[in-house]
């Protein structure tokens, strides 16, 4: 029997994309599934297919920025399922790319509410559920390839993603003893909606006035080339079961684009080299043998 069978997973943004695909892999594996997003006509559908699998899902319309709103669904899945093993935090949008001063002060709040903090609320209400049972489990972040490396007129997405990288590592350490195995993934480009995130903004922060402003027939380079290399990417089937191949083998980093790699060892090789010429300044040789300060 899987291990995961009989336990509960909590997806954010399953309705559909990546995070549907991780519900069904999971729900194959035997888990129940709660399902937790912003679109209540997609999380229909996505329910119903669920069930038509035989998987034993809860379905939730959450705001995953909206910290209340991950306790009900905490409190929903603990009062259908009984306990909570699995977090995902999947939910995230693409804002809208450009440069940095096209960038609205909204749109930064907006990606940064939903794939920042977003993941933030999810674990903060979710893991204290998953250590009170003692049983362990899994909290899987969604990341991107835009959180190995920065990507030009994306600040905000890779902002967020840079920093559910750098949490992920942090919970990893914290959460391994209680048997809590953090993953981060971190996909190129998968063939989903994140190119028409928009269709999901609240008005609280759309932008008075922006001259080159998305919207049908009117979007920017950026996002006609985001447009084209999502419809290019990966199918979002494949990420589901990569997801269980990986965190079955206890990896922290989860990739689905091995192609990717020699762009992080291209950004790994810099930083070395940058560490490197710190060595033979002048000003530091009294740093190069100290001992390095741990945190835990
Ligand atoms: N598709 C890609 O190329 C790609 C690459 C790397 C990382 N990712 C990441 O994968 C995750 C899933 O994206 P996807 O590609 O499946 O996109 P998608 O737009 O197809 O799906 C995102 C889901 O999240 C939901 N959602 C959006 N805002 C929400 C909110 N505030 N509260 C709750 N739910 C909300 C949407 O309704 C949708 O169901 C995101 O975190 C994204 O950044 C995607």
């Amino acid at each position: 029997m899987s291990k995961f069978a009989g336990k509960t997973a909590v997806i954010s943004g399953g309705a559909e994309g990546i995070g549907f695909s991780i519900a069904q892999a999971v729900g194959k594996q035997g888990m129940n599934v709660v399902i937790g997003d912003i679109d209540v006509e997609q999380l229909k559908k996505a329910s119903a297919a669920l069930e038509a699998q035989g998987i034993d899902v809860l379905a939730v319309q959450m705001d995953v920025s909206k910290q209340e709103q991950w306790q009900a669904v905490a409190e929903q899945a603990v009062a259908r399922f009984g306990k909570v093993h699995m977090l995902v935090n999947n939910a995230g949008v693409a804002g809208t790319p450009g440069a940095i001063e096209q960038t609205d002060d909204k749109d930064w709040r907006w990606v940064l509410n939903v794939n920042l903090m977003g993941v933030i609320y999810g674990t903060e209400a979710i893991v204290p559920r998953i250590k009170a049972h003692g049983e362990g489990g899994w909290v899987i972040n969604v990341a991107s390839m835009a959180g190995m490396m920065g990507v030009p007129f994306a600040g905000s997405y890779t902002a967020t993603k840079v920093a559910v990288v750098g949490m992920s590592e942090s919970w990893h350490a914290e959460l391994a003893p209680h048997n809590i195995q953090v993953s981060v993934l971190c996909p190129a480009f998968v063939k989903t909606r994140i190119n028409l995130s928009h269709r999901n903004k609240h008005a609280e922060y759309e932008m008075e006035s922006k001259p080159e402003s998305k919207g049908a027939g009117n979007t920017s380079p950026f996002e006609d080339h985001l447009q084209k290399v999502v419809e290019a990417g990966l199918a979002p089937e494949i990420v589901g079961e990569r997801v269980i191949e990986a965190i079955s083998a206890g990896e922290l980093y989860i990739f689905t684009h091995p192609n990717y790699r020699k762009v992080v060892q291209a950004r790994y090789k810099a930083i070395d080299e940058a560490f490197e010429r710190s060595a033979s300044s002048p000003l530091l040789q009294h740093v190069l043998d100290e001992e390095v300060a741990s945190f835990s």
